[in-house]
């Protein structure tokens, strides 16, 4: 299903949903009839948005935890507090599908002995600024750059990094990635395909696109470094 719609169809389960629960309430239905419709509720939407099972139980948390938060009475200025935090810790995490995790000594090390001589190196989702800040000091011949969208990352980034390191804010789905030679992706599964066809289509021939463990789906690695770590990651490496 194309996302449009998939959007679509979540406005209208979203709409049903609520209105659902609207007649309950007007009828004065008792607590666990709400209950137990809403966990369904919740339960069909992990089944038609989610692949792996265990999100069915986050979602059938949902509306116990909402009721039970409820029941503390806790100002709504809390709530407010989390959703800003998350928001600038996470940024758009909810269409990016990428969150923050940041790439571990192993894929540095690699990274370091494998990249090639010269040239413009983009973190792509450049979280704090980890992979650039021991590039840094390691590989002076190359000029580094990141992009990271949510806002703290971007803003500890700032401070982290010596001025000679190009630091941008924003999505990079907005930056023209011809001017590199080398981008490096630490993602997660969902975005990559796009990825793909944008450095595809971007990224000049006998430049580097790499990945940290995350596959292009349908497209071999030219090159695949295991990094020994406890998930079993990989860097995997494509020639354009
Ligand atoms: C898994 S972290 C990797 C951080 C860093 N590259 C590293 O390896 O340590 C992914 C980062 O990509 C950022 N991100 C996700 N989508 C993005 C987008 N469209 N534009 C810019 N940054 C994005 C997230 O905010 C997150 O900080």
């Amino acid at each position: 299903m194309i996302r449009s719609q998939l959007f679509i169809f979540g406005c209208i389960q979203s709409l049903a949903i609520t209105l659902f629960l609207l007649i309950l309430a007007i009828w004065h239905a008792p607590i666990w009839a709400c209950m137990l419709a809403s966990c369904i509720f919740a339960l069909s939407a992990a089944w038609r948005w989610h692949d792996a099972w265990w999100w069915g139980g986050i979602h059938a948390l949902f509306f116990p935890s909402i009721f039970l938060a409820l029941q503390l009475n806790i100002s709504p200025l809390w709530y407010l507090l989390a959703f800003t935090l998350s928001w600038v810790v996470f940024g758009r995490v909810a269409v990016n599908r990428a969150p923050i995790y940041l790439s571990n000594r192993q894929v540095l090390t690699a990274l370091e002995a494998r990249l090639p001589k010269n040239g413009h190196f983009l973190d792509i989702g450049a979280g704090t600024g980890t992979v650039l800040a021991w590039l840094v000091k390691r590989r002076p011949d190359l000029q580094l750059y990141g992009i990271e969208q949510a806002w703290l990352p971007w803003l500890l980034g700032r401070f982290r990094l010596p001025s000679k390191v190009k630091w941008l804010r924003g999505d990079y789905q907005k930056l023209d990635f011809a001017n590199f030679d080398m981008a490096y992706a630490f993602l997660s599964p969902v975005p990559m395909e796009a990825l793909w066809q944008k450095a595809q289509r971007e990224m000049r021939p006998g430049t580097l696109f790499l990945s940290n463990t995350f596959i292009v789906p349908g497209v071999a690695p030219d090159e695949m470094i295991e990094l020994g770590d406890w998930k079993g990651g990989r860097l995997l490496l494509w020639h354009m």
